[in-house]
């Protein structure tokens, strides 16, 4: 049995929701996230704030609306919400009218970090801390791109998991090689992360090694994945690809997809590898959309009906912990 639609959100959790320069100054940005119509803005003093973009007055579109002196205001009757959901203004009341305090709409607590915007989804207080992707600081530039998907987002975060897929869906690009024996792959979940050292070699018969006969320091790279939704390839210490899966309903995926590199430092030369760089990974992305679109159930579960080998171990840890997670009070 799959899981059904709007069930596998991890509650309690800081996802990333969008990238920070999405959010200008003064602008309002209406985005679906986690099946929630929000509306984003970023106030006079930087600071951001999110609200359900429905206006709870007679439930006209928010995102049609404005910002006006820090808040949202309703393009219908020009209702004007501050960041904390409350109605400050009522015209039809006239300025000064005293406003009952449930006048408002509901809030979303964000907080923006590492040029990202995180939204806290669910209905415990937001953890103090938010986990970051391991050595990834401001000492790297990067460039980020982003791409739809028509999938649920845990398919798109295993697709990511996924060790065996690339001398198939790559073999012209980052699966050259013809690598298709997968040794291991070691797999490790800890806590709120997974963390997969990939080792592939082209099969001439031999057998692949297990897990426990690998050493992680011969592997040609790492990816680490911290729940709910973001992931690096660890390619080496001077160039990553991070990306985030946020899903805008438990049928679409926005993928952010940033390129981390410490290779190239002189102005135009930097500009230039990474325009590269991003050129290629939307190659990459590309070649995996298809397949992943394909997929059938949608949602990934642990209980899938899938015949899967040695090589999906990661997968499997995804989707225990998935499993054990969603299980949480609350979800
Ligand atoms: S519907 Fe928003 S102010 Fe009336
Ligand atoms: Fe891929």
């Amino acid at each position: 049995m799959s899981a059904t639609p709007g069930q596998n959100y991890l509650r309690n959790r800081w996802y990333i929701v969008l990238s920070s320069d999405e959010l200008r100054n003064g602008q309002l940005l209406k985005v679906k996230r986690l099946g929630m119509d929000l509306v984003f803005w970023r106030d006079s003093g930087g600071e951001i704030h999110a609200i359900d973009a429905r206006c709870p007055h007679r439930g006209a579109d928010l995102g049609l609306g404005k910002v006006v002196d820090d808040c949202v205001q309703c393009p219908y009757h020009g209702f004007l919400f501050d960041g904390g959901g409350r109605a400050v203004l009522i015209p039809s009341m006239g300025r000064s009218a005293r406003i009952n305090p449930n006048y408002r709409v509901r809030v979303h607590r964000v907080r923006e970090f590492m040029n990202f915007i995180f939204m806290w989804y669910g209905e415990g207080e937001p953890s103090e801390k938010i986990t970051w992707l391991e050595g990834l600081d401001g000492s790297f530039s990067f460039s980020t791109m982003k791409a739809t998907w028509k999938v649920n987002y845990t398919r798109a975060i295993e697709n990511q998991l996924d060790v065996s897929h690339l001398p198939f869906v790559h073999r012209t690009t980052i699966g050259r090689g013809n690598r298709t024996l997968v040794n291991g792959p070691i797999a490790e979940l800890r806590g709120d992360e997974l963390n997969v050292w990939v080792c592939n070699e082209v099969d001439v018969g031999q057998r692949p090694k297990r897990a426990e006969e690998m050493d992680r320091n011969n592997c040609r790279g790492r990816l680490q994945l911290i729940f709910p939704n973001y992931w690096q390839n660890v390619i080496s210490d001077r160039l990553r690809v991070a990306a985030a899966f946020v899903p805008e309903d438990e049928r679409t995926t926005v993928i952010y997809v940033r390129l981390y590199q410490k290779l190239a430092r002189a102005p135009v030369i930097a500009q230039l590898f990474n325009w590269f760089m991003m050129y290629f990974n939307r190659v990459v992305l590309n070649q995996d959309r298809n397949v992943v679109e394909s997929q059938v159930p949608m949602f990934s579960d642990v209980r899938n009906r899938e015949l899967l080998v040695p090589a999906d171990s990661p997968i499997m840890l995804f989707r225990k912990y998935m499993h054990e997670n969603l299980g949480q009070k609350g979800a």
